[in-house]
């Protein structure tokens, strides 16, 4: 089969941890895609940075709007961020050339993602976005695919990486928040921006994603009551101890009578709860349906192999979602296996 040509704009923590990760599992994923995964484009601010990995056969943009709209790609992977300017025209500039899309980029989902969606609808192409919701953790395909047919009263959980591994470290370490936010942004967790994370702007741009795929509400981020972790004191986390509670940073939206409620601020979680103890940059997410019932993910929330994971996926399932391509690996081939898979006679 015809090798799946991707073009990359970013190669930052996340963008340089997927090219890598991809150079290095590429016969592997050859043989779980059933067609190898080509990085045939490349587009980053810096030319010269060495990101750790060989960028021979890949064509360099230092625009990644001329790289959306002139490179022969399938896919567009856009992991630059922003709500708005390169990342906005670029994606958009993609799907209207009818390539598919793959980002991590909450804020630009959060401000325009129903229109964007909208866009590849029209335009017969994927828009694939399960890195922008809690890292690692497959959420996105929770809500869109295993619970169909579920009613949804509640999804929450902690969404931000930098803020749990902040407040962990407070309290374990008695280290200060500005100590524990330099680390968190010296692992890649942090935004480009830190005060997205800790004004708790994140969590609500992934809370508002999550609504709308678990209410089919429109999206709303703007409406979200928002308190972030920038009062949190090393008193408050010891106090909270004392009285048996973590405080943890919580997006909560669910079903009331009047309508759907969302809100983002620190809560006092019950220290034997399984919240509680979800430390670091885990992130966890709850969902509550009626069918299933109560569904808890918890993984890796931030960094970059976590969240080239995720956006791997999705790419994967560009690459496997030619007609009759599907069940093979699925049924028929270890994911595992190194030599080329031959069909039985
Ligand atoms: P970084 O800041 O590490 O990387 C951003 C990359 O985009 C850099 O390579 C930068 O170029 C490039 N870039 C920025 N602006 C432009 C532009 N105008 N033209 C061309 N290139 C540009 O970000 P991350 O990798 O951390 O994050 C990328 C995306 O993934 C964001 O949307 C973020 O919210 C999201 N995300 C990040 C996670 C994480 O743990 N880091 C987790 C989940 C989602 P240069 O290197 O030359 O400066
Ligand atoms: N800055 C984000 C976080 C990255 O810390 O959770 C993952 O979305």
């Amino acid at each position: 089969a015809d090798a799946l040509k991707i073009g990359i704009a970013g190669l930052g923590t996340v963008g340089a941890s997927l090219v890598r990760i991809l150079q290095q599992r590429r016969n592997e994923l050859a043989v779980s895609c059933g067609r190898t995964i080509d990085v045939v484009a490349v587009s980053a601010r810096d030319r010269m940075r060495d990101r750790g990995f060989d960028m021979t056969g890949m064509m360099w943009f230092d625009n990644p709007i001329a790289m959306a709209e002139t490179a022969d790609i399938d896919v567009f992977v856009e992991l630059m961020g922003g709500a708005e300017g390169a990342a906005s025209d670029a994606v958009r500039a993609a799907l209207n050339r009818g390539l598919h899309v793959v980002t991590a980029n909450k804020a630009l989902l959060a401000r325009d993602g129903v229109n964007l969606a909208a866009l590849a609808e029209e335009k017969g192409v994927l828009l694939n976005y399960e890195a922008a919701v809690a890292g690692g953790i497959p959420v996105i395909k929770a809500l869109r695919e295993s619970l169909t047919g579920n009613t949804v009263s509640r999804v929450y959980g902690i969404m931000n990486g930098t803020c749990n591994y902040i407040l962990t470290k407070m309290e374990k370490e008695g280290l200060s928040f500005e100590a524990c936010l330099k680390e968190a942004q010296r692992l890649g967790y942090a935004e480009a921006d830190p005060a997205f994370d800790i004004e708790g702007n994140d969590t609500a741009h992934k809370l508002s994603i999550l609504t709308t795929l678990a209410f089919g509400s429109q999206i709303a981020a703007d409406d979200i009551y928002l308190e972030g972790i920038t009062n949190i004191s090393i008193e408050d986390i010891h106090a909270a101890a004392e009285l048996g509670y973590r405080i943890k940073l919580l997006g909560v939206a669910q079903r009331t009578e009047t309508g759907i409620e969302q809100r983002v601020h620190p809560t006092m979680v019950p220290l034997a709860s399984v919240i509680a103890q979800v430390d670091g940059v885990t992130n966890a997410v709850a969902i509550e349906s009626d069918i299933l019932g109560e569904l808890l993910m918890v993984g890796p929330g931030a960094g970059g192999n976590a969240t080239a994971s995720a956006v791997l996926g999705d790419i994967a399932d560009i690459a496997k979602s030619r007609p009759g391509a599907q069940l093979v690996p699925v049924l028929g081939r270890p994911a595992r296996t190194l030599e080329p898979y031959r069909r039985a006679q």
